[in-house]
């Protein structure tokens, strides 16, 4: 069997990648990635040498480009995860997210339609958010049957990229799955997001940036659980079926950002005002979701799938793996990291 994964030199593709291709040596891993600023091959270094792993510099909104690696590698699965992921980003240029996110996943969509004639065995796994469906307010849960409301350039992409792959299938009987994950946090994210910021900054004691009152909720899930989920659906879900997945975890901003600052004081052997004084409340972002709460019932339900990690032990393993990967923040301070940082809040949102 041979699996196409996109996106995997980023944050949730490298970390399914190094679960998936040392456990299963008999199938073939292709990754292919366009090495955007986000990728980084060096979080693949423990596998890059296994012969069931090959890496494709391909970027998915050329078609042709896709076409030479479909008719290169023939691969029978499809594990979606390529596009541009940060909010922040898609409202200051959200020309990529269109490029990427819609056209690229509609190109994906063309190449297996077109050549898999024989679609026995063969599963197009889309990877997509909860961010799809909106924002909640005080009460109530995302449900599979919850209806899209995307607020940012971005989840509106992706929401395009999830109806273009059900649209496929109700059409073309293309073998899809879809999967609406709630937000992730662990090693290998690039530090634009949340938790990585205020794990980077308040090492260097710099300002620990929060939108608006803080008050926005999120519902964390360990990245290892989220990709042992989208495995477990590629192998038992329903063909045309959508799960959501997350892990009930629902955090204020305010309450993640002083979690992380407690932990990283028990760690330097510091107070934890050392560096909750560093939080600084900044404008908000435009369109800014209030709430964000999975239900995902219907995964636990049906496919047996629950999260192994609560958000004491996984925030704890995340910090840890920031503090013993010095080398890996260094190499990204280099590049593209800086230049976003170095921008102020108010031109990072336009
Ligand atoms: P990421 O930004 O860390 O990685 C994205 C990867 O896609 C990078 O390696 C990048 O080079 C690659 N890529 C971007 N444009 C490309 C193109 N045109 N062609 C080929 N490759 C391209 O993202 P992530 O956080 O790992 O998210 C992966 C997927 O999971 C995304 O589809 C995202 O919408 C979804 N998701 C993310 C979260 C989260 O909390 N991070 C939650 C739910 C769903
Ligand atoms: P983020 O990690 O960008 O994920 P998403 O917007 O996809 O949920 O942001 C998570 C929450 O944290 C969101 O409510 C915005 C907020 N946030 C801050 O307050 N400060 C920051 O520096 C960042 C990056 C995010």
């Amino acid at each position: 069997m041979r699996i196409l994964v996109t996106g995997g030199a980023g944050f949730i593709g490298s970390n399914f990648l190094n679960l998936l291709v040392p456990k299963y040596p008999e199938y073939s891993f292709i990754n292919l990635d366009k090495l955007t600023y986000a990728a980084n091959l060096s979080n693949l270094k423990d596998i890059e040498d296994m012969s069931n792993y090959t890496f494709i510099k391909c970027d998915i909104a050329d078609y042709n480009q896709v076409i030479d690696v479909f008719e290169k590698y023939a691969p029978d699965i499809i594990v979606h995860f390529a596009a541009e992921s940060h909010v922040d980003r898609s409202i200051l240029g959200p020309a990529e997210f269109i490029h990427t996110n819609i056209v690229g996943t509609f190109n994906l969509l063309e190449a297996c339609r077109k050549s898999w004639i024989n679609k026995n065995g063969k599963i197009f796994h889309h990877v997509s958010t909860d961010e799809v469906y909106g924002s909640l307010g005080e009460t109530g849960l995302f449900t599979e049957e919850t209806n899209y409301d995307p607020s940012s350039p971005y989840s509106a992409s992706k929401a395009s990229s999830d109806h273009l792959a059900r649209a496929y299938f109700r059409t073309y009987g293309l073998p899809i799955k879809i999967t609406n994950c709630s937000n992730n946090y662990g090693p290998y994210q690039f530090p634009e997001k949340l938790i990585p910021v205020m794990i980077l900054n308040a090492l260097e004691g710099k300002p620990l940036p929060i939108y608006g009152t803080g008050e926005n909720v999120r519902d964390w899930l360990y990245v290892t659980d989220h990709c042992e989920a989208i495995w477990k659906v590629i192998q038992e879900g329903k063909l045309g079926e959508t799960y959501n997945i997350g892990g009930n975890n629902e955090w204020t901003n305010i309450d993640i950002v002083h979690k992380i600052c407690e932990v990283l004081a028990g760690e330097a052997g510091k107070s934890p005002e050392d560096f909750k004084s560093l939080i600084t409340f900044v404008k908000d972002r435009p369109g800014h979701d209030l709430r964000y709460a999975i239900d995902s019932s219907k995964i636990q339900r049906e496919l047996n799938w629950y999260p192994k990690e609560t958000f004491e032990t996984g925030l704890k393993k995340t910090i840890r793996w920031y503090l013993d990967n010095s080398n890996w923040i260094e190499n990204i301070k280099t590049g593209e990291y800086k230049k976003w940082m170095d921008l102020n809040y108010t031109d990072r949102v336009g």
